[in-house]
């Protein structure tokens, strides 16, 4: 009893210190918002105390938001939901049930959760998906690709370009009645790198490129190379994905040794002989002025971890580490970014990068926005941020798609 009651004590202070972190000014149902993410930080905290304890993983602690989550293949009046595999990796196909004299339009949507955490079958990603069947009357893909650390890098990208080159066959395209020349892949966070990376890599092959009209990228991480951009320092505490929440899931898709985190965290990470790989994400050539701040730029600290990982040379797991001519011929492209989001910078360099050589980009910037707040579109945790968020990225794929 006595150890229930301490408990249940030490959550409550710990609730307490959580929800007076302060909130940026400009943030929309405050309330709300701090709650939750108070209830991200102590699960954040449980995760460590627990791995400390060695009763569980941290990610595994952080997984549980997940698994209450999932949701089995339901259809409804308008739409069939299917879970089968293509090329033997998961998927939920959303087929629109309404006769059609033309073939549909395609969208493949690679979720988010730091390479470590998530499922297409997620309440809000499902309803996501669903939606953007229904409103555009499209075939939509969810790939559950396999998931850090029991799958490092690059299983994740190897999943998700499986299921697109499946997926982009005649024969299947035929079979699900898609027009070839109407599909987008899409993604939000670790997804949006996910198709970054997977759309750089088939842009290669002519058979796979044509049929690629649009890649829309919401709040995407694009590189691991530098963690101390201008929005990493902002944002640090979040609101959601704070820095230290972010490093501790991302780097176990590189490794489950513990000095790349440590290192990461200070910034110190890259190898000797690296330093002409920063140009591609160098912020203070690339950042609109308004959103450096008063930052200035310092030197990357380079050489300072004793292991080598040849990953993070790879421009597999940064995109952003392509050259311009790589660039040049990648489809249309729709980016949206958040201000309170750590990753604000990797789109916004990204954006300036594609247009710099000569790719379609549109570009919306949520001022009062956060990063993953596509997940919080379902009730009882919805917030009219998400909404908003999921309005502007079907109407950029009603008018671009
Ligand atoms: C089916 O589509 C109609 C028209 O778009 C919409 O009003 C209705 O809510 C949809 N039903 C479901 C279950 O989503
Ligand atoms: C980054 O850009 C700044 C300003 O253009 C420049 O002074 C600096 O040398 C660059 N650093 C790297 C590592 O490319
Ligand atoms: C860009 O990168 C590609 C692939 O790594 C390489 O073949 C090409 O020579 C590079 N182009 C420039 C201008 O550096």
């Amino acid at each position: 009893m006595g150890y229930k009651i301490l408990c249940f004590g030490l959550f409550c202070i710990l609730f307490a210190y959580y929800i007076y972190i302060p909130m940026p000014e400009n943030i929309e149902e405050r309330w709300k918002i701090q709650f939750l993410d108070a209830g991200v930080k102590m699960l954040s905290f449980m995760g460590k105390m627990f791995e400390i304890m060695g009763l569980m993983k941290y990610e595994d602690v952080l997984s549980i938001l997940v698994k209450v989550q999932l949701t089995k293949p339901v259809s409804d009046e308008n739409i069939t939901v299917i879970d089968t595999d293509f090329s033997d990796i998961p998927v939920r196909l959303y087929l629109p049930k309404r006769k059609s004299e033309k073939q549909r339009p395609a969208v493949i949507f690679i979720h988010g959760g730091a390479f470590t955490l998530g499922s297409c079958k997620m309440l809000p990603y499902d309803y996501l998906n669903r939606w953007t069947a229904n409103k555009l009357d499209a075939v939509v893909v969810g790939i559950d690709y396999r998931l850090a650390p029991q799958y490092p890098f690059p299983a994740a990208l190897e999943d998700c370009v499986l299921v697109i080159k499946y997926f982009l066959q005649d024969t299947i395209l035929k079979k699900y009645g898609v027009d070839p020349t109407r599909i987008c892949i899409s993604g939000d966070s670790c997804g949006g790198t996910l198709a970054t990376t997977a759309i750089q890599l088939l842009q290669n092959n002519p058979e796979h490129k044509d049929k690629i009209k649009a890649q829309a990228l919401l709040y995407p991480g694009l590189q691991f190379i530098d963690t101390l951009m201008p929005s990493h320092r902002i944002n640090e505490h979040g609101p959601f994905l704070s820095r230290e929440i972010a490093i501790k899931l991302a780097y176990l898709y590189v490794t489950e040794d513990t000095a790349l985190v440590q290192a990461m965290q200070r910034n110190e990470h890259m190898p000797k002989g690296s330093r002409h790989l920063f140009k591609f994400v160098n912020w203070s050539d690339f950042l609109p002025e308004k959103y450096k701040k008063n930052y200035v730029y310092t030197e990357p600290t380079l050489g300072k971890l004793n292991v080598f990982y040849p990953a993070l040379l790879d421009s597999r797991l940064s995109p952003l580490l392509v050259n311009d001519s790589q660039l040049q011929s990648l489809p249309l492209t729709y980016i949206l970014t958040c201000e309170h989001d750590i990753l604000r910078d990797d789109g916004l360099i990204y954006s300036t990068r594609l247009r710099n050589v000569g790719v379609q980009v549109t570009h919306d910037h949520i001022e009062d926005g956060i990063h993953g707040a596509i997940l919080l579109i379902t009730v009882p945790c919805n917030l009219h941020l998400a909404v908003r968020i999921r309005d502007k990225y079907i109407s950029w794929l009603e008018k671009n798609l």
